[in-house]
């Protein structure tokens, strides 16, 4: 472990889960939790709780839930050391930066080193004779000298070991290569360049650090782009391209286009606000991010399908959060030959130039404006009875605002498109909210009589494979986080006896501590568990489970979960020591994600 249990035990019990959380949250006091609005998702009555008993937050909303480093984690974007490291600040501890630890952030350094070295080396390059391709290519995209130095763009060359040598030379090794994303290895063992013959994009955080590459190809191949893979520093997730100069912007928004071409175009034409998010979709992660430097996003997709799906999950998870959100409409471009095609920001800015784009940007419409134009856009509204369809549409998109103002503004503007009345549409709207909160409140009764579907974990991979055994083995860490005192001495089960190897593994784990000497606590173990597997976790343990009868209960919850693993690891145990290898690393695994260090 890299830092010393005794000094997590000790950040965790001088770091009060109410105090720290209080900090973020406003909390009041009901029966012996607090409650709060959540601070993970967007909602209008408070179903965040906190624990001080526990030590434990759990949101019955969204079922996130922790301890109080996985709150700071959480809440500061930060991965599980750092996140150490600002509590013990914040309690005035001083942080053992212990061998192994000290170890990672070495490695971590080396790999950020290794990167920026690469960078530096790609850049160089770009300005020499084989860097000749991609400046050409440079030349024909219209990105200027300066826009390339602001951005550190490179040139990786026509050759399988260009990167290799350079690096080896001054003292990287092979393995660093490989870790980094940079050389891949062939199945001689061999390793040549991951980047050849590409313009490369350093993606380089808000801390300054070059953390990837993104490197394009020079004509029409595939695939178009490559990206490094997720390394010890960098998660895809957690990391906009062209953050580290947006954040810098005086502009009053971000913009979020698809492409690192377009936010490289967009830069050069003035808009030092644009990022991109590297082919995949805006993250809840992302968002946090973004909620640091600015309140207003400017969605600016590709017009085409894909760029519409994008702007719609977009929306969805930027819906009712603190942003305010607008979407800028790219229009398509009519062709010399009198055809339609799709443009990106790139496409238009060439096109159409920057005033063109600056229009268009504070003319730009917000999410809802885009979304009720999407829906109109399917119907003929001179047709009643598309009238008709379009109105019971708009009016369960409608139904989804719960600001009273804002829902009767656009209500009365989906009312003037359909040429009816306000009132006949606010009726409509009305039924939509009705039947809206129906539905809801029929899927929770079915999820309330439905103990099973209840009792399973929201994630897919953790799902259970028995959850009769399941159930005991939740119990049984529920009494041991609880009232360890009705467990006898030596640990009643081992491990490999329970069915779900995450709830094993966290009864291993609690079982340390407790032979230990310390009280098991779920708080203590955030480092080994992944955020989704630490949201079960505490759901798990934030359930109630009653104090008396707790030899019995223990008693009954021992009984069923050894009979069913029985069943599953046949009877007999002629060799525990066997089972508990083998079967305990067997096919589910208990590897799990290891989170953190
Ligand atoms: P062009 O305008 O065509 O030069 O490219 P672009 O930079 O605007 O990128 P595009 O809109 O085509 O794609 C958006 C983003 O998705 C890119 O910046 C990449 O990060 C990612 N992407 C695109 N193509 C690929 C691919 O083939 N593989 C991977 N892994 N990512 C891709
Ligand atoms: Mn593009």
């Amino acid at each position: 472990m890299a830092f010393p249990q005794a000094f997590l035990d000790e950040l965790v019990a001088r770091s009060d889960i109410v105090d720290v959380v209080g900090s973020y949250v406003q909390l009041t006091k009901k029966g012996s939790n607090l409650f709060g609005l959540c601070p993970f998702h967007n909602e209008k009555t408070a179903s965040f709780s906190v624990s001080p008993d526990k030590q434990i937050y759990y949101c019955f909303g969204c079922k996130r839930g922790g301890g109080v480093i996985n709150f700071i984690m959480e809440e500061e974007n930060l991965p599980f050391p750092d996140a150490v490291r600002f509590l013990a600040k914040r309690a005035g501890m001083e942080v053992p930066e212990e061998d192994g630890d000290r170890e990672a952030g070495r490695k971590r350094q080396r790999l950020l080193d290794l990167n920026r070295d690469a960078a530096r080396f790609y850049y160089q390059m770009l300005q020499q004779p084989e860097g000749r391709a991609v400046q050409e290519y440079l030349d024909r995209r219209k990105i200027r000298k300066a826009t390339a130095v602001n951005f550190g763009l490179g040139a990786s060359l026509d050759s399988w070991d260009a990167l290799i040598l350079a690096m080896t030379k001054k003292g990287y090794t092979k393995a660093e290569l490989l870790e980094a994303g940079l050389a891949v290895q062939n199945r001689n063992g061999g390793l040549y360049d991951k980047f050849r013959n590409r313009l490369m994009f350093p993606v380089i955080d808000t801390r300054g650090d070059v953390v990837a590459f993104g490197g394009r190809v020079l004509d029409k191949s595939e695939p178009k782009y490559m990206n490094s893979q997720e390394t010890p520093v960098y998660s895809k997730r957690r990391v906009l391209y062209g953050l580290n100069l947006a954040k810098k912007s005086k502009r009053p928004n971000i913009i979020l286009c698809e492409g690192n071409i377009d936010v490289v175009t967009l830069h050069q034409a003035g808009f030092d606000n644009a990022v991109a998010s590297m082919g995949t979709a805006l993250t809840v992660e992302q968002t946090r991010l973004l909620s640091r430097f600015t309140e207003e996003l400017v969605l600016c997709y590709d017009n085409d399908n894909a760029g519409k799906v994008a702007t719609d999950r977009a929306l969805e998870i930027l819906n009712n959060t603190e942003f305010s959100v607008k979407v800028l409409q790219l229009p398509r471009r009519r062709t010399e030959d009198g055809e339609l095609v799709k443009q990106d920001a790139d496409d238009f800015i060439k096109f159409q130039g920057r005033d063109a784009f600056e229009a268009l940007l504070s003319g730009s419409a917000n999410g809802m404006e885009f979304r009720m134009a999407q829906i109109a856009g399917k119907y003929d509204l001179t047709n009643d009875e598309d009238r008709v369809s379009y109105s019971e549409e708009i009016s369960s998109l409608l139904a989804t605002l719960t600001n009273p103002v804002e829902r009767e503004v656009y209500t009365a503007r989906a009312a003037e498109a359909a040429k009816i009345t306000p009132e006949a549409m606010g009726l409509e709207v009305k039924r939509a909210a009705r039947r809206r909160s129906s539905q809801e409140r029929r899927a929770e009764l079915r999820r309330d009589l439905n103990p099973a579907a209840q009792l399973q974990p929201k994630e897919r991979e953790l799902r259970y494979g028995n959850l009769r055994s399941a159930r005991a083995e939740e119990g049984i860490l529920r009494l041991l986080t609880q009232d360890d005192s009705v467990f006898p001495a030596d640990a009643p089960l081992r491990p490999d006896q329970f069915s779900s190897s995450l709830l094993g593994r966290a009864y291993a784990l609690l079982w340390e501590i407790r032979a230990g000497g310390r009280r098991p606590s779920l708080a203590a173990l955030t480092g080994q568990f992944s955020q989704e597997e630490m949201n079960h976790l505490t759901s798990v343990c934030q359930q109630p489970e009653s104090r008396q009868n707790g030899r019995q209960a223990l008693a009954d919850y021992i009984r069923i979960v050894q009979a069913e693993a029985e069943k599953r690891l046949g009877g007999g145990d002629a060799d525990p020591l066997l089972a508990a290898t083998e079967k305990y690393k067997g096919k589910k695994g208990t590897g799990g994600k290891q989170h953190g260090r």
